[in-house]
């Protein structure tokens, strides 16, 4: 008896009860505004934090997916957004595994670099051949590329582990200074032109490799921050996987799994509200409306993560009666014209007079005013994916990139004869022009922005870091748990904890 009452005293002395200073309920009502990856996972990762009792909401304006999307060729649904993810993002590798998805592996087909006029780089089926080509035309550049990317990817690995002992960060540079110090924050100042000039990578090397793969990922070329350039080059690695039947099936089920309900409308307006209690303080909450088939109705909320993009093109929403007001956020976001098409490739416009002997599944391009595209390649639907995919000189379906939309002299140019054509305009991700800042995570008391980190790189796994970085920030913003948001020396902290 007197030990069960001795511990009671001390639990009620631990650290954890003391530092909550008001002891406060379950938040009743929770909004996500936007159903992507970010949207999905925030209300998946909110569940977990908040438990069984909160109603979460999910508002989105279109379909559940966002910029995961397939798009319909010949009766067969392609990846138009979104596609690739690297082995090393383990969110979305952890969501496959618990929904009951598969992976499967981005099938790669050999891959040629065009400059305009003639192709710079043409990959070899035998794996030897094209080490002793790389070495031959870039020395050890390659090499070191691989190496750069390995050092930022392990810092960035970092995390994960901060995530997963419920750590969480405020803002965006906090996030990035706390996985690879000044290092990191000092890439979002540079450009990855500048970063790698820096450690001495060639200039032939930067605008034959790095600026084609820039241009294939993010639509832009070797002006982007380093540590978006540096995402970028890590997709250019082995390994790389997808979800078949589609990315998009992973929002869908995060939004099951969560028990949210997705409510269909367009999100207009935030304003916070305070209400009298009959018993104590008042009580603050936001005040959503939303435009529905029905008219515009609306909603209060404890708790509101916007999950899309804010910007007067993309999440339209009006801020009212803040104080201190919210920022605008104007900088852009970038355009890219996603192009699928049923048809046979003009080898001739690639200079290859004869169809037999161009092999290439897969074209980059470097910076050059006169093309007109930026990347295409030869793709498989998503329930076929891992399956290998169709010789370049067959009839197939083609995707291409490019940043307008492409005419039909264009497409008489690339293709020698085609029968269909689908397209895509996406305002796809930020238009990058380093220096750059994140926009902030937290926009008020408890209203937070998921998006904010495309600034550093827009990328699935990065929405996901987000969505799970902010339920854990309104969590413990929630209850009082200061000892677990922005933490400095995490890294050496927890160490020596394990
Ligand atoms: C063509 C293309 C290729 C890409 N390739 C890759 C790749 O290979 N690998 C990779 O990792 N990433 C890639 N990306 C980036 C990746 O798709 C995005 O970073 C990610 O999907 C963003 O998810 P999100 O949930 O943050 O935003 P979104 O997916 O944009 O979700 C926001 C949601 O909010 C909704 N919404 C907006 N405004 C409102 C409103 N006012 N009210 C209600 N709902 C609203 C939208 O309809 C949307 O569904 C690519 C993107 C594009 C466009
Ligand atoms: C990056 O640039 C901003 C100004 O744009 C500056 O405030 C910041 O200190 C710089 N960060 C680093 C790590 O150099
Ligand atoms: C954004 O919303 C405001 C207020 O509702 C409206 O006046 C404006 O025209 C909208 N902007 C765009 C680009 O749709
Ligand atoms: C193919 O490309 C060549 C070279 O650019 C061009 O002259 C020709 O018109 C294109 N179209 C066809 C159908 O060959």
């Amino acid at each position: 008896m007197a030990a069960a009452g001795l511990l009671l005293l001390l639990a009620a002395l631990s650290p954890a009860a003391l530092g909550r200073g008001e002891q406060r309920g379950a938040p009743g009502r929770i909004a996500v505004v936007g159903g992507g990856i970010g949207g999905s996972a925030a209300a998946y990762f909110l569940r977990q934090k908040f438990g069984r009792g909160v109603r979460i909401e999910v508002l989105e304006r279109e379909a559940v997916g966002g910029r995961l999307a397939t798009l319909e060729v010949e009766g067969e649904g392609y990846e138009a957004g979104g596609s690739i993810l690297h082995p090393l993002n383990l969110h979305m590798k952890h969501f496959v595994k618990e929904l009951g998805l598969s992976a499967a592996p981005v099938s790669g087909s050999l891959a040629g670099i065009y400059n305009g006029e003639e192709f710079v780089f043409e990959e070899s089926s035998w794996y030897i051949i094209n080490v002793l080509k790389l070495l031959w035309r870039y020395g050890l550049n390659p090499l070191r590329m691989y190496m750069w990317v390995e050092d930022i990817l392990d810092k960035f690995m970092r995390i994960y582990r901060y995530q997963t002992h419920d750590y969480t960060f405020s803002s965006n540079e906090r996030l990035l200074h706390a996985l690879g110090g000044n290092d990191f924050t000092r890439m979002l100042n540079q450009t990855i032109d500048e970063a790698m000039q820096k450690a001495s990578f060639s200039h032939k090397f930067i605008n034959e490799v790095v600026c084609p793969t820039m241009r294939d990922y993010y639509g832009q070329g070797v002006n982007i921050n380093g540590f978006v350039g540096a995402v970028s080059l890590a997709g250019a690695e082995s390994g790389l996987w997808s979800v078949k039947g589609g990315n998009k099936l992973v929002c869908t089920g995060l939004i099951y799994a969560s028990k949210a309900e997705v409510i269909s409308g367009t999100v207009l307006s935030i304003e916070p509200k305070t209400r009298p209690r009959s018993t104590g303080d008042p009580v603050n909450l936001y005040q959503v409306t939303y435009n529905t088939m029905a008219g515009v109705t609306g909603d209060t909320y404890d708790i509101v993560v916007i999950a899309a993009p804010l910007n007067s093109k993309i999440a339209n929403i009006t801020f009212k009666n803040f104080n201190p007001p919210v920022p605008e956020f104007s900088s852009p976001y970038h355009q890219i014209i996603v192009t699928f098409v049923h048809g046979r490739l003009n080898t001739s416009f690639f200079g290859y007079r004869d169809p037999s002997a161009f092999r290439f599944g897969a074209i980059f391009t470097t910076e050059n005013p006169k093309l007109f595209i930026n990347s295409l390649g030869v793709v498989s639907p998503v329930e076929k994916k891992g399956e290998g995919g169709k010789l370049p000189t067959q009839l197939a379906v083609w995707k291409v990139f490019s940043g307008e939309a492409l005419t039909k002299e264009q497409l008489g140019l690339l293709f020698s004869s085609y029968d269909s054509v689908k397209v895509k305009k996406w305002l796809a991700y930020p238009h990058y022009s380093p220096p750059e800042k994140c926009p902030p995570i937290v926009l008020h008391d408890k209203l937070y922005y998921l998006n904010g980190i495309e600034w550093a790189a827009s990328a699935m796994e990065m929405s996901a870091i987000a969505a799970k970085n902010a339920a854990l920030l309104a969590y413990h913003r929630w209850y009082g748990n200061a000892e677990m948001i922005d933490q400095e020396d995490l890294y050496e902290k927890l160490k020596t904890e394990l």
